[in-house]
């Protein structure tokens, strides 16, 4: 489905009925990586998936975007779909997002699941790296995005065993348009440090780590249990980056109990 937020277009998906979550996707991949979570919890819950501004069927402005205008793209969708509230799913970037969100719409925000994320900004290192990233997707265009990606985003045994899964995450980000690719780099680069945020989210929390996350490892996972006063931290083995993705029943289970106690 389709909606105009914002001056773009939106693709979002909208299935099942009961209590809202909203999954926000990683970098450079879009809402079909939330297939498995649709499928499995949409006969218990209402699932939205939301294709982030410069990915999949929304626009990817030409000109320079922020996380804040994603944050703001999602809170206009939830107007339009007449959702008050919701638990939240972000992983990685959709984590950043959330992040955004929880700043400026913090009453929308039921419960929140965190995954394979972080709240530190970028280090100047990081900076560096996105630029230079960019360039290659302007250079190369996304396959060289992909062949760099993938080994950061599964594990090696993943890469190894699941050639259906490797190609289903490499189509997600050769569909990608190289403006989208570039626009979330800079906005990346640009997000602020969300660590003095985490004492003041107050909505019960789950944060989910593969354990053998290299992006985001579980130093940072652990490190916004720590800080988060209402969170609990899950570390799920044999996944790396996108855990929804490696060990879907694990990160299925989690989410579906968390959002069973938040519909009581
Ligand atoms: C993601 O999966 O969204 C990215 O790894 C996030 C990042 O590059 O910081």
């Amino acid at each position: 489905m389709h909606t105009r937020a914002n001056n773009i277009t939106v693709g979002y998906g909208d299935q099942g009925t009961g209590l809202p979550i909203v999954f926000l996707h990683a970098f450079p991949l879009n809402r079909t990586m939330w297939a498995t979570q649709e499928k499995a919890l949409s006969s218990q819950f209402r699932i939205i998936t939301i294709d982030l501004r410069g990915h999949g069927e929304s626009d990817a402005p030409l000109w320079r975007y922020t996380l804040d205008q994603s944050a703001d793209d999602v809170n206009a969708l939830l107007d339009q779909l007449a959702i008050q509230r919701a638990v939240f799913v972000g992983l990685s970037m959709g984590g950043y997002i959330l992040f955004a969100f929880y700043r400026k719409y913090a009453a929308r925000v039921k419960g929140l699941i965190l995954a394979d994320t972080k709240a530190q900004a970028d280090t100047e290192e990081g900076k560096n790296g996105r630029i230079q990233l960019a360039q290659i997707a302007y250079r190369k265009g996304p396959s060289a995005i992909a062949d760099g990606m993938i080994p950061k985003l599964l594990s090696p045994a993943t890469i190894q065993t699941n050639p259906d899964l490797v190609r289903q995450v490499r189509a997600m980000i050769e569909g990608n348009q190289i403006s989208g690719i570039a626009g979330d780099l800079m906005a990346m680069a640009e997000r602020p440090d969300s660590v003095p945020l985490l004492s003041q989210i107050t909505c019960p929390t789950r944060i989910i780590v593969g354990e053998l996350d290299q992006a985001t490892p579980p130093s940072d996972a652990k490190l916004m249990a720590d800080q988060i006063p209402n969170a609990r931290l899950t570390i799920i083995p044999n996944a790396a980056h996108l855990a929804n993705l490696e060990q879907p029943e694990a990160f299925n289970r989690i989410v579906a109990a968390f959002a069973s106690e938040l519909s009581k």
